[in-house]
């Protein structure tokens, strides 16, 4: 398939740039929500290309990027640089930035200088930050403007109080808990709901019971729309695979083979070739894309 072919069948018609609001609008119509992490401008652009509603610069980072075992080291800086990467590379989907371990839970003024440095430094459109019981926070960044995206259940940052990334909301105190948090931050002026890593019956009945939309991982397919970590959905992590990731591709298997391949032909003096070097009297002239300031490197 080419890639407009793709993004054709990724993309339902009449969908422009994607706001916040817009997400709203998707759960009225009954169009199920796409959300996928991205950390940098390759796969900000792959990404947006394929027609995704929502792109998030998730905290995850500090996993799949840093190569922690959780998220907790994470910092607003580095939610600011990531941010700023993936902004250059995105003209769709809506940009979402994970708010850091420590950078709102301290008070409601901290919590909203943090929000503002990723939407004015990082390049971000609304922000998402972990748990309940925070209708001050949300209150408080929603009132300057900034469109604010709850997360319940399983939210990482909590992983110590967990005692390990576990399913959430099992029994009945915590489930209703879970509704109570998730009508509070609706209530706050969230404009969307992640949740994570619950029981689908209880994921769906808390998505009906809303008039925002929610967003699942590991929450079932009764929630308004979907989110993997890309690296999950592509197979690029394929050390584990969670009962709640499909992959979509197994992109490691490729870039063993890819990189063991350039391996073999630099090591055999294979590569370069003689189109891939350069003579020494003409010059080429420059494709296209070079033209339009893509690419980079002598031609
Ligand atoms: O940090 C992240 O990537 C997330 C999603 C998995 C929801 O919070």
């Amino acid at each position: 398939m080419t890639s407009e072919a793709t993004q054709a069948k990724a993309t339902p018609p009449g969908r422009g740039r994607v706001t916040a609001p817009e997400l709203g609008r998707l759960k009225r119509d009954g169009q199920a929500i796409v959300m996928v992490t991205a950390y940098d401008a390759t796969f900000g652009r792959l990404v947006d290309e394929a027609g995704v509603d929502v792109i998030l610069v998730g905290d995850s980072l500090g996993m799949v990027m840093q190569g922690h075992p959780h998220t907790l080291e994470v910092t607003l800086d580095h939610m600011i640089y990531h941010s700023r990467c993936v902004r250059r590379a995105v003209q769709r989907a809506l940009l979402v930035a994970d708010m850091p371990f420590m950078s709102y839970q301290v008070s409601p003024e901290l919590a909203l200088i943090s929000a503002g440095r990723l939407i004015q430094e990082g390049g971000a459109e609304a922000v998402k930050l972990e748990g309940g019981g925070r209708e001050e926070t949300v209150r408080r960044i929603v009132s300057a403007g900034i469109p604010v995206m709850g997360h319940l259940g399983l939210t990482p940052q909590s992983v110590h109080e967990f005692g390990g990334f576990r399913v959430q909301a099992r029994e009945d105190a915590a489930a209703e808990r879970l509704r109570r948090d998730a009508l509070g931050l609706q209530e706050a002026g969230a404009f969307a709901l992640v949740i994570e890593g619950v029981p689908a019956p209880l994921a769906e009945e808390v998505s009906r019971s809303l008039a925002i939309p929610t967003i699942g991982i590991g929450a079932g397919v009764g929630c308004d729309g979907q989110v993997l970590v890309i690296q999950d959905l592509l197979g690029l992590e394929d050390r584990f695979k969670p009962r709640f990731v499909k992959r979509f591709a197994e992109l490691a298997d490729t870039v063993r083979e890819a990189v063991g391949e350039y391996a073999s032909e630099v090591r055999e003096r294979r590569f370069p070739g003689d189109e891939h070097s350069f003579s020494a009297a003409k010059r080429e002239p420059a494709p296209a894309s070079a033209a339009a300031g893509a690419g980079y490197g002598p031609r």
